[in-house]
């Protein structure tokens, strides 16, 4: 299962790059709001921090200037993947995009209908949104459930990129499924290394070793 982080913040970024541990970026127009950097700007440096792809999502909502917009963010770097929003407009320029090979990320999905539209307009990823799904009274994992099982009845090569994650529960249910990617907020990839007993353990050893009075050498 891939990791993406879901921020524009560099700091985070560079920090989760670190780990070896990181896989991707997503970002949005509210995470790019909320970073108060410049779109370009930002996206070419989180381009050049980690490999995978960075999700760089395009703001018009028409076709035309959909494949305009998406020209100019693909020059950034080779790794961008161009996000578009699950609508038809959305659907015509990623089929576009993909007869070149450009990366596509379709986003806002909320059903496993749109989930399949995506898949034949032959997006690279889905971004079903599981924890808008669950704020609004549905079950955002049943809905990765119906995604992954349609894309299996078919062998469709989109790849599931759980989205809206707000918690390491979702991760799991995520991974239990066989989703490909979970994009998570920095605090939950975080999170996911945390256990009250892990802490306690180091504690232990840590009091332990000190009585031996030893030192393993490290030069
Ligand atoms: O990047 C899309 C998605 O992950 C947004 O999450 O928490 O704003 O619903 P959230």
């Amino acid at each position: 299962m891939k990791f993406f982080v879901d921020t524009a913040e560099i700091a985070d970024i560079k920090e989760l790059a670190e780990t070896g541990l990181l896989d991707g970026v997503t970002t949005n127009p509210s995470l790019i709001a909320k970073s108060g950097r410049d779109f370009m700007e930002v996206t070419k440096e989180i381009c050049g921090i980690v490999d995978g792809p960075v999700s760089a999502e395009v703001v018009a909502l028409d076709h035309e200037t959909m494949m305009k917009e998406a020209e100019t963010l693909r020059k950034i770097a080779d790794n961008v993947c161009i996000k578009v929003p699950l609508t038809i407009d959305g659907l015509k320029t990623c089929k576009k995009l993909r007869a070149d090979g450009t990366m596509v990320n379709v986003t806002l999905c909320f059903s496993a209908n749109q989930a399949l539209l995506a898949a034949k307009a032959g997006a690279s990823f889905i971004s079903p949104f599981v924890g808008r799904h669950d704020d609004n009274g549905f079950d955002g994992m049943a809905l990765i459930e119906d995604i992954h099982q349609i894309y299996s009845n078919y062998g469709f090569e989109t790849e599931i990129l759980v989205a809206s994650i707000r918690n390491p529960v979702h991760v799991l249910q995520s991974a239990l499924i066989g989703a490909d990617v979970a994009t998570m907020p920095p605090a939950v990839i975080k999170g996911l290394f945390k256990h009250v007993l892990t802490d306690k353990g180091i504690e232990g050893f840590v009091a332990d070793w000190a009585k031996t009075g030893q030192t393993i050498p490290t030069a």
